[in-house]
């Protein structure tokens, strides 16, 4: 779906997602939520804090799962990802802390694995995602799972591709300050969201959105592997459409 501007295409997003959180507030169910960081999803973020506010859209029953963390990071740090959640959603909205998971940059190295695997198993016991919200990166990751991921990858420790972590360098000041690994959701984890939203702003993201919609589905675009999905909607303002 094309939308003239990205504050029209967030203010849809966010009011899907928020009938989807009444809804199971109906129903009594938990709301469970996979979300993302990064620049696309900061507008949807804001009008759903401005829902919270102003229409008495309650948090209280859901439930959410963030994408990814850089590794090693602290949760104080102000580049990490626990940060930015904060800041641009968790620290508005009545959600119950323990109701909040992010993958943690500061497992120690034994842990890892055996943190990955908590991590599955809780989404699951909460009978996996009802929406994921993805943005996109220049190299066609989707959380971090970089070009090469598999199909059925799970949460895992990854390392970053140069161009995301140039990408990264200017909000870490410096190439050299940006972590070299992550921790990610995989495709295979993703992929069992009942429903997933793409966000992509600007001509900047025109040329991987071409190849990610039009291209063969290839592991050397991971995004590709959303044609997949059969409740999947790509949404992008006129720049990243450009050249479709
Ligand atoms: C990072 C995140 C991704 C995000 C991407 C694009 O790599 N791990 O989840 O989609 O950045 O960021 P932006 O939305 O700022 O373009």
């Amino acid at each position: 779906v094309v939308y003239d501007n990205s504050n029209n295409a967030s203010y849809k997003v966010a009011h899907e997602i928020a009938a989807l959180i009444r809804q199971k507030e109906k129903d009594e169910m938990y709301c469970v939520l996979g979300l993302a960081t990064g620049s696309s999803p900061i507008k949807v973020y804001e009008e759903l804090i401005r829902l919270h506010k102003e229409k008495g859209l309650s948090f209280k029953n859901v439930v959410t799962f963030n994408l990814d963390e850089y590794y090693p990071m602290e949760k104080d740090n102000v580049q990490s990802y626990y940060d930015f959640m904060h800041e641009y959603l968790f620290n508005h909205i009545d959600i119950p802390k323990d109701h909040i998971n992010i993958p943690s940059g500061d497992t120690h190295p034994d842990k890892i694995l055996e943190t990955c695997i908590a991590y599955e198993n809780k989404i699951k016991k909460y009978g996996g995602l009802d929406f994921q919200l993805l943005g996109i990166g220049r190299t066609g990751h989707i959380g971090f799972n970089e070009p090469g991921s598999h199909y059925n990858s799970r949460t895992r420790l990854i390392t970053l591709d140069h161009l995301t972590r140039t990408d990264a360098a200017s909000s870490f000041l410096g190439l050299e300050n940006v972590p070299k690994r992550a921790i990610t959701m995989g495709i295979g984890t993703v992929k069992e969201a009942k429903r997933i939203v793409l966000l992509a702003w600007g001509e900047n993201k025109a040329e991987i959105i071409k190849k990610t919609i039009e291209g063969e589905i290839t592991s050397q675009v991971p995004a590709t592997y959303l044609q997949l999905h059969k409740n999947t909607t790509f949404v992008l303002d006129e720049g990243a459409a450009s050249l479709l």
